[in-house]
């Protein structure tokens, strides 16, 4: 059962730019908060911080931190006259997309200075001397494939057992949408090291094997491998 913030109603009223659907941003509140005893979390896609709040909001209640890497300079579909393109987000000064400003503005109205830990960077800089274990992980970054597999290459490692990978724009239909994120997805199931949670609408949820049903999973694995 959810328990309601006071911080979520802000997140709901607030109207924050962004991509996630609010049933979804639920869903990663509940899920964050419950990782969040295990260890910190981290985001892959900050923008302007509408996911950021809602699994910062479940870090907060345990006392957890959320990292969240961004170098907030938009992904290709943002860019001038591509789709996703916001003129509000434009720098005029540089001519270029700078989402910093109002991801700061998200966290500092939103009280959560003090759980958030914005990393100004790409992901794979960030990752290159990364060595702390985390509860959960949200990709949420460049969906070309090569920059979604960087991703989950250089951050899935680390998720604890027990802990969660969260992937955005899960779409099995390519007529729906890129495919990039649902090929992580099933990397990440073929790996054997995860096992699918529902799905909610575009967010898929795999959750590392808890190292108490490893050996229970791994006689799983031979069965199902040895019937085909
Ligand atoms: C789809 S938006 C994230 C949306 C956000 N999670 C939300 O709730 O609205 C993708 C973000 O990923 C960032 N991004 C793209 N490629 C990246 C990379 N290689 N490293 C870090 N950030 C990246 C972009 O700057 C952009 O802000």
């Amino acid at each position: 059962m959810t328990r309601m913030e006071p911080t979520i109603d802000r997140i709901k009223a607030l109207d924050i730019k962004g991509f996630l659907d609010e049933e979804e941003g639920m869903r990663l509140y509940d899920l964050s908060r419950e990782a969040a005893a295990l260890g910190p979390c981290l985001e892959i896609g900050s923008y302007c911080g509408k996911s950021t709040a809602y699994l910062a909001a479940g870090c907060r209640e345990r006392g957890s931190v959320l990292f969240t890497i961004d170098h907030h300079q938009g992904s290709e579909e943002q860019q001038p006259g591509e789709e996703y393109f916001d003129p509000d987000l434009l720098d005029s000064e540089t001519g270029r997309i700078d989402t910093f400003r109002s991801f700061r503005e998200t966290i500092e109205m939103l009280g959560l200075s003090n759980t958030v830990v914005p990393i100004v960077s790409t992901s794979e800089v960030a990752a290159r001397f990364w060595s702390t274990p985390l509860s959960m992980v949200f990709i949420d970054g460049g969906h070309a494939m090569e920059t979604a597999f960087l991703d989950y290459a250089c951050w899935s490692p680390h998720i604890l057992p027990g802990g969660y990978l969260a992937i955005h724009d899960i779409f099995t239909d390519p007529a729906e949408g890129g495919q990039a994120p649902w090929y992580l997805y099933r990397m990440a199931l073929d790996s054997g090291l995860f096992r699918e949670l529902p799905r909610v609408k575009t967010l898929g949820i795999l959750q590392r094997i808890p190292l108490h049903s490893l050996v229970d999973y791994a006689f799983a694995m031979r069965d199902k491998l040895s019937s085909k």
